[in-house]
């Protein structure tokens, strides 16, 4: 029995070979009377092998079963191929039909399809060249935050997906409970209170902090805000690393060096599917007018990012650029900002990083009244050494902050907001039981994919996208 070669590694190896046995899924198939050609996709790679089949060898009824989305296993000898497409081709000898796919009824055509059809049939769409370039993209994403936490020292802490707080504090959670519709006793509910799925395992990493030193959670979490954005899941992946003694610059440092990092590794890593979406991006970029297009390619924003140090400049300094700056000649903000205090909407985010500096900015020390009750309160008593990282594109990517270590300010502030202290005790029992001063943020996993892949919608991101009136597959 030959063992089964993936197209990746074949194609490597770029030399021809006796026997080789490939299994796929059918690209394309096309041919005249006497042989037959079959691009075969394996996901391992975005190229395809040619398959050649003697017509008369297999006969019609065979090749009749071999059709775009049938799955087959094939047998035969890599040669040099006749064709100029391709250095090899494969000349097979024995085809075995896995799974058939009806033609008439198969969506997937060799065709350009919309993404938004794409996204309706989402069980199908990772074979296409887009959204496998797409979902390696993605794993060599995860695989580099893994890589650096580790190498750095971190601990990788699995907090809880079923909780009993809001961590934000936003009231968007999703209810977890065995009670029938209309039973209202939490008492009686399977975990004798009210429960809810995570927002954020930030909490809980901060009692992991303050005890192992440097920890990180990369898990999902939920939100049932009703903002039917490009920018917004109900179920997204957070990366929420947390440090025991880092203050905020500390904190504005290792998110830099995290996201340089993470963007270098699938530069070197992920090539041939980051060119691919590069030039998918120009021909996007063509149907635009002229001065909407970007000025940097797809690979060129990726490099530009890593060439240079991230903006930092205080809310109050970014209020002051907004208000004296309109987004271009004739446009005046949809929203104005009228006064210190008022958060900033993302056509601001967008400008002050596109347009003003044309470059990722960190914007630190917001008003305390428009950030969560952790962030500690700074001197003046009105800002938190909160911090937002806004990338271009993209707008907020990483919210983050030093955290309130002050057992009776962290108490105050959660009486300001209306949070049940006896809800919280364990988390504001680190306060009182060997408190330091500590950091940390939280990094929404496809918002920087979405960056990285240069798509435009979440949706496209993620295998199986939650968002408002949307849980299928
Ligand atoms: O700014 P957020 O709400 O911060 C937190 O949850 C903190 N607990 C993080 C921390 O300090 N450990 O969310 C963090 C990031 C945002 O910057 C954004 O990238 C992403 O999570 N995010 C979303 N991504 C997709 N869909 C949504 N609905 C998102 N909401 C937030
Ligand atoms: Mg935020």
């Amino acid at each position: 029995m030959t063992q089964r070669t993936e197209i990746k590694a074949l194609i490597a190896q770029n030399c021809a070979q006796q026997e080789v046995l490939l299994k796929g899924w059918v690209r394309t198939k096309r041919g005249s009377k006497n042989v037959a050609f079959i691009a075969l996709n394996d996901g391992t790679t975005l190229q395809n092998a040619q398959i050649v089949a003697d017509v008369e060898l297999f006969g019609e009824e065979l090749l009749k079963q071999i059709n775009t989305g049938a799955c087959i296993s094939v047998t035969g000898e890599w040669v040099e191929s006749q064709g100029g497409k391709q250095a090899h081709e494969l000349l097979a000898k024995e085809i075995e039909v896995y799974g058939e796919a009806d033609p008439e009824k198969y969506p997937l055509q060799p065709k350009r399809h919309s993404l938004e059809f794409l996204r309706e049939i989402a069980h199908l769409r990772p074979r296409t060249n887009t959204f496998s370039a797409i979902m390696r993209v993605r794993h060599l994403l995860s695989f580099a935050v893994h890589e650096y936490f580790h190498k750095n020292g971190f601990v990788y802490m699995h907090t809880p997906i079923i909780t009993g707080s809001d961590a934000e504090g936003a009231g968007e959670t999703f209810r977890v409970t065995t009670l029938k519709p209309g039973e209202k006793d939490y008492s009686n509910d399977f975990f004798g209170k009210e429960t809810n799925l995570t927002v954020s395992g930030q909490l809980e990493a901060e009692l992991g902090a303050l005890a192992l030193g440097k920890v990180y959670t990369f898990g999902p979490t939920f939100r049932a805000e009703n903002s039917n954005t490009t920018r917004h899941l109900s179920e997204f992946w957070m990366i929420e690393p947390e440090v025991a003694f880092n203050d905020l610059t500390d904190n504005m440092n290792l998110a830099e060096d995290f996201l340089k990092y993470v963007i270098d590794y699938t530069l070197k890593h992920g090539k041939e599917d980051l060119e691919f979406l590069t030039q998918r991006q120009l021909n996007e970029e063509k149907q635009k007018p002229q001065n909407e297009r970007n000025e940097l390619n797809l690979i060129e924003r990726l490099e530009f990012v890593l060439s240079d140090d991230f903006q930092r400049i205080t809310y109050t300094e970014a209020i002051d650029i907004l208000r004296n700056s309109k987004p271009n000649k004739k446009k005046k903000f949809k929203y104005l900002i009228e006064e210190w205090g008022a958060d900033l909407q993302s056509e601001h985010e967008r400008f002050l990083v596109e347009k003003h500096f044309k470059k990722p900015v960190i914007i630190t020390d917001y008003p305390a009244k428009i950030k969560a009750f952790y962030m500690k309160l700074n001197d003046d008593e009105k800002t938190v050494r909160g911090m937002d990282i806004l990338f271009p594109g993209i707008g907020e990517i990483v919210g983050g902050s030093q955290r309130e270590e002050n057992y009776e300010k962290l108490v105050a502030a959660t009486e300001k907001v209306g949070i049940d202290k006896d809800e919280v005790w364990w988390y504001l029992d680190t306060r009182k039981f060997g408190t330091c001063p500590h950091s940390g943020f939280g990094l929404g996993f496809e918002r920087l994919v979405l960056f990285v892949t240069g798509m435009t919608n979440i949706r496209d991101v993620i295998a199986f996208p939650r968002f408002p009136g949307h849980a299928e597959f």
